[in-house]
């Protein structure tokens, strides 16, 4: 069988997915307010009756936003002449509208945001916001992981951005800490990849220039058992996306690839030259194919420009220990499950296999700070301004480490013992699969500077101060998170 290197780290998938598909009531594109949550007012939502899906993680998410007071609903676009649509709302139209976070204000502060709103339409507000309709970049899977990570990266960088995604394995509060990190409010629209007429919908109200597409499902396991789905949402989902793309004259693209394209690398650290495939999984897959498609894409239409960015092993968290990854269940990656057995959600770590021909025997892979992954998207949208056609770039450090060393390396940042088990290896697993990036390095001028301590620093911050993930507020002092661990 031919190993996945993404998912062939011992424990490791590219994590548990809440499943969306399958139970939704309503498909709806959602305006939402994040920064702004006391101004009275509506939330644009536009249902598509016709296009029904169900997803039980999506009408949980629905039935807490319907359960929201009305009070804590913000437009995201105020009309300024006042001018309200026939449903009550607020009017989108995009000659009227003028994005909130193009009101200049550099605090979450409630008070201050709203006395700094205009009460007249003026000739120089509306300069303004033609001239920047010109300059969005749009996030899709922007509330997960990886992609909340970015966003806060391309805001700190002054980018315009709207961000998509239908939550289905994300939570809104990953945006709100965005905002209240970057001192910025997002734009964001709750809308579904799979469904086309929620994407133009969203593409009718701005003129993007860029597209970073984080949006698809990405459990290795889960994969294998409904492998229809995760075509449905990772391939449908993109050829849609790229279709109202190119119908809306938008060809940059900055797409989520993986490791996992090499199957089982033929040499490492692997380059971006090397054969891809065979992939055993669906998951994989979809990346492979999504690939191949973007490249006939750019060859069909020399218009297009495409970064792929295989991401080698994404970990740790922003270092406020504000956003960081909330897995759903038990993790499938490593550093993941290490927190649980370190807060006692689980008994030990389970090691698969000690007889690798590796440092220590046991399987090593290359971590990257999801950090320094961000500001990869960053350099890689720069990179699209120069017309590259389609290229791939390896996201990695090139830097090796053992499933043990990461254990050991999280032991020196919590002082907690981690109980471990070796277990027999799994197969498809391979011994070794690191980046070679110098590619990255040299065209995009893209260095990852965090150490492995810095990661483990960091992820512990995040699990210390959320032990719930976003599914609780988060603890406010380090006594907070020692009350919370007891
Ligand atoms: N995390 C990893 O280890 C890793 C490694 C390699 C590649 N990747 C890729 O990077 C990207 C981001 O990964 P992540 O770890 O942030 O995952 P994530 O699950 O945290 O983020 C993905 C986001 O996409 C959204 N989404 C999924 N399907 C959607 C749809 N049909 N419409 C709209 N939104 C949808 C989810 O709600 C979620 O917010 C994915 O494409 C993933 O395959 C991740």
């Amino acid at each position: 069988m031919s190993p996945t290197p993404t998912s062939s780290h011992p424990l490791q998938d590219e994590n548990s997915t809440k499943m969306p598909l399958g139970t939704n009531t309503e498909v709806m594109v959602e305006q939402l307010s994040i920064l702004d949550r006391t101004s009275p007012s509506s939330t644009k939502r536009q249902s598509f009756s016709h296009h029904r899906r169900k997803s039980s993680a999506s009408s949980t998410h629905h039935a807490m936003l319907q359960s929201r007071p009305t009070t804590q609903e913000t437009p995201f676009y105020v009309s300024p002449n006042g001018i309200k649509s026939s449903t009550g709302e607020i009017d989108l139209a995009p000659h009227l509208a003028v994005p909130m976070r193009h009101r200049r204000h550099t605090s979450v502060d409630h008070a201050s945001h709203i006395k700094s709103l205009p009460n007249s339409n003026t000739k120089s507000y509306s300069n303004y916001y033609d001239v920047n309709r010109n300059k969005y970049v749009l996030v899709t899977g922007g509330a997960g992981y990886i992609g909340s990570h970015t966003v806060l990266e391309l805001l700190s960088r002054n980018y315009e951005i709207v961000v998509l995604d239908n939550l289905c394995n994300s939570n809104l509060e990953a945006l709100k800490r965005v905002e209240k990190l970057a001192g910025r409010s997002i734009t964001f629209h709750r809308a579904d990849i799979t469904v086309e007429e929620q994407l133009v919908q969203v593409f009718s109200m701005y003129k993007f220039w860029a597209v970073i597409h984080f949006a698809s499902l990405k459990a290795v396991g889960e994969s294998m058992k409904i492998p229809l789905d995760y075509y449905h949402n990772n391939l449908t989902g993109s050829i849609n996306l790229m279709r109202v793309m190119q119908k809306f004259n938008v060809k940059n693209m900055v797409f989520s690839s993986s490791a996992t394209v090499y199957g089982d690398p033929e040499y490492t650290p692997v380059g971006e030259s090397a054969r891809l495939g065979p992939v055993t999984n669906p998951y994989g897959k979809t990346k492979l194919f999504l690939e191949e498609m973007l490249r006939d894409q750019c060859t069909a239409d020399p218009e297009w420009n495409v970064c792929l960015l295989r991401y080698f092993n994404p970990v740790g968290a922003h270092p406020s220990g504000l956003i960081g990854e909330h897995p759903q269940g038990i993790p499938n990656n490593l550093l993941p499950y290490v927190n649980k057995v370190i807060q006692g959600h689980l008994p030990h770590v389970q090691v698969f296999g000690e007889d690798y021909d590796t440092i220590d025997g046991t399987g090593v892979r290359d971590y990257i700070h999801v950090c320094d992954l961000a500001s990869g998207h960053v350099a890689a949208l720069k990179k699209l301004e120069k017309k590259p056609r389609c290229v791939a770039y390896n996201l990695g450090t090139g830097v090796g480490c053992s499933v043990l060393q990461i254990i050991k390396s999280m032991e020196r940042v919590t002082g907690v013992h981690i109980p471990y088990k070796v277990v027999d290896r799994r197969p498809g697993d391979i011994a070794t699969c690191t980046a070679d990036a110098t590619l990255a390095n040299r065209e995009l001028e893209w260095f990852p500077s965090r150490t492995l301590d810095e990661m483990c620093e960091d992820m512990w911050r995040w699990t210390r101060r959320n032990p719930n993930g976003y599914d609780s507020p988060m603890l406010e002092s380090d006594e907070d998170s020692d009350e919370a661990q007891k």
